[in-house]
């Protein structure tokens, strides 16, 4: 795929001019020659930025599965789509070529469909890191059900809410799934949730581990024997470029999770436009993405991106630690892989260890490597580009979101010069705007500000499920007439994109977009406590952690705090998932609160971080000797 090539800086600088004086002839030409349409589209684009309406490729109808796989197979039909490389390495490696995929894809398709899913049906998918959960995510695509895919570390009360949250019809999941040395109990986790869900009708169930599951009667089935029975064909629904393709949660700042809504001709094109650019994917080459398909860094550069490009993809079902730290560098060894794409958070983690478990392995066929997903500080990103790309391979860092669709920010490799801890560039086609606390444009360079987009781009989502106006106070009305991407950023000198953190109540923890009051609100669920404050703080391997400030009920009687600290910590489990709980835990007297009650969170991020004075302007805080005491007893 590539209707032109950047292969200088001065190209780059071209392009991206043309793409900015006529954003739809860009998008239209890009559209054009690089997908397989039904039917082309009236317009291009028409939009309202202030009341968040997007269309793109207005009219088209297409579907994006024979994007991925049926205009492949001519040409390429026997080439491997996807290796599967399971969390044992002594479990044989799969190679699916595309011929496999298809019929793979086809027969999942056809069970859905007698199975009563049809056209607009929301799927919810919540399985391992194995091939049937790519099969499932195109088979729902084929037939133009809304898949939802739910992360596999999710507790069963999170699945719960996101499969009510969008009446999902249909949950497919799995009797469990390996991750290092644990077996997950995925189908007791879904069973838990499953008591609560009205909307689901029927649950199909992969065989992945062998251990003995509940089956529901009526309600559950095993999908291998429907699966045997099912034809190898299919003929793919014909979608209109608006039909939603997918939801995909998001944390929030506030309140429940928010379901991303992406569709469908837009969100292939810029999927496919991103991954041909970023990764300079070249024919015959080995491409992997770490990151679970649960996420959309797996929607769009583990399934779609690449198979919209007819690359070869890798799932990878396990963790970077198991067997040992060399798990990753034996894999790209093994298989070859020439494009390597993870978090700052594993190459923290790595980096920790024995630099043996890299140097002992053959990294040479690696081009190019990237990370996603949050800020990666000056060491690590030396370390990676050190170690694993010798050098040689150019570091993308790219930055985007789970509402962006895509990669938004990111070096072009071989052509933009990579600078440490730096996105760099946007993409041709992408117009970032730096803006101040008067909600005026920063212009020029060496500056910094909140970071918005300033003109729609394909992949940019559409709405969030069932709540139009939260998606429109979220992102569109703190600076009006823009996107406001809840980031921090600056410009350095030379137009170069740092991104600096969240400037919401975001918190990213280990690569995984953390809201703060949700986490609260299950906090302060807890009999003994009356109120809560959650931070974070910069964590080693994690980059941040949170550090949570929790008022305990008067309640007359003496509790043990360590006690209550991990039944916290359970009920965050319990209903968030693991990934949410606190690093740590300080029981207060009050929280720092201005007169009007709004908890002073400035005070606490920087109590902390062990800063226990400055704290800027504290005229309007109520209850200074609060503060004292928590400073005090700082854990
Ligand atoms: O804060 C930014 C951070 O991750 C957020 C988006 O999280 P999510 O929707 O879960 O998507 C993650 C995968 C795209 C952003 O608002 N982030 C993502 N990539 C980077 C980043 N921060 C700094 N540098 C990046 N490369």
């Amino acid at each position: 795929m590539s209707n032109f090539s950047i292969e200088s800086l001065e190209k780059y600088f071209k392009i991206y001019r043309k793409s900015i004086k006529k954003p739809k002839k860009f998008w239209d030409e890009i559209a054009e020659e690089n997908f397989t349409w039904h039917m082309m589209w009236d317009k291009v684009l028409e939009f309202d930025m202030e009341k968040a309406k997007f269309t793109w490729f207005k009219n088209a109808k297409l579907n994006i599965t024979k994007n991925c796989i049926d205009r492949h197979l001519m040409k390429r039909g026997d080439q491997t789509a996807i290796i599967f490389e399971p969390n044992d390495p002594k479990e044989e490696a799969q190679h699916i070529t595309y011929n496999e995929l298809y019929k793979q894809v086809s027969k999942f398709a056809n069970v859905l469909t007698e199975q009563g899913i049809e056209k607009g049906d929301r799927v919810c998918i919540y399985l391992p890191m194995i091939p049937e959960l790519a099969y499932a995510v195109l088979a729902c695509a084929r037939i133009g059900a809304v898949h939802s895919v739910v992360f596999a570390g999710f507790s069963s009360s999170a699945l719960a809410t996101r499969i009510n949250d969008s009446s999902c019809k249909m949950l497919i999941t799995s009797d469990g799934g390996f991750r290092g040395n644990k077996v997950i109990d995925l189908k007791g986790i879904a069973d838990k949730a499953l008591e609560d869900t009205p909307s689901i009708e029927k649950t199909l169930v992969v065989k992945r581990t062998g251990k003995e599951v509940n089956m529901k009667d009526g309600r559950d089935l095993w999908i291998a024997p429907l699966l045997e029975k099912a034809a190898g064909e299919s003929v793919a629904a014909i979608m209109d470029a608006e039909d939603i393709l997918f939801i995909l949660y998001t944390s929030g700042s506030t309140g429940k999770p928010k379901g991303m809504v992406h569709t469908t001709a837009g969100y292939m094109v810029y999927a496919g436009y991103t991954f041909k650019n970023v990764f300079n994917y070249e024919k015959g080459d080995v491409y992997w993405c770490t990151a679970d398909i649960g996420w959309i860094t797996g929607h769009s550069y583990i399934i779609y991106g690449p198979l919209l490009n007819g690359a070869t993809t890798v799932i990878f079902e396990g963790v970077p630690s198991y067997p040992d730290y060399s798990r990753f560098w034996e894999v790209v060894q093994k298989h070859k892989v020439n494009q390597f794409y993870t978090a700052p958070t594993a190459i923290r983690a790595l980096a920790k260890e024995d630099i043996h478990f890299v140097q002992d392995y053959q990294l040479n066929s690696l081009k190019v490597i990237g990370s996603v997903g949050e800020p990666i500080n000056d060491e690590a990103w030396h370390w990676y580009n050190d170690h694993v790309g010798g050098k040689r391979c150019p570091l993308v860092d790219t930055w985007w979101q789970t509402e962006t669709g895509g990669i938004m920010i990111s070096p072009i490799p071989f052509v933009t010069p990579t600078k440490p801890t730096y996105a760099s560039l946007p993409l041709p086609g992408i117009q970032p705007a730096l803006m101040d606390n008067l909600r005026n444009e920063i212009e020029g360079n060496q500056v910094t500000g909140s970071l918005c987009i300033k003109y729609p781009w394909p992949g940019i989502a559409r709405t969030i499920w069932g709540d139009h106006q939260r998606y429109i106070d979220t992102y569109f009305s703190t600076y009006p007439g823009k996107y406001f991407t809840g980031d921090g950023a600056l410009r350095d000198e030379v137009g170069y994109y740092r991104i600096t953190g969240r400037v919401d109540d975001v918190v990213i923890v280990s690569g995984h977009n953390l809201g703060t009051a949700p986490i609260e609100d299950v906090i302060n669920e807890h009999q003994s406590v009356a109120e809560s404050a959650i931070v974070g703080y910069p964590h080693e391997v994690k980059g941040n952690a949170l550090y949570g400030y929790v008022i305990l009920k008067d309640l007359g009687i003496d509790r043990d705090e360590t006690q209550v600290a991990i039944e916290i910590n359970r009920l965050i489990s319990d209903q968030i998932g693991p990934i949410a709980k606190l690093d740590k835990i300080q029981f207060v007297p009050g929280l720092p609160k201005t007169r009007s009650g709004k908890i002073m969170r400035r005070i606490l991020r920087k109590i902390a971080v062990g800063e226990t004075k400055d704290f800027g302007d504290i005229s309007t805080l109520l209850n200074p000797e609060v503060v004292k005491d928590i400073i005090k007893h700082r854990k």
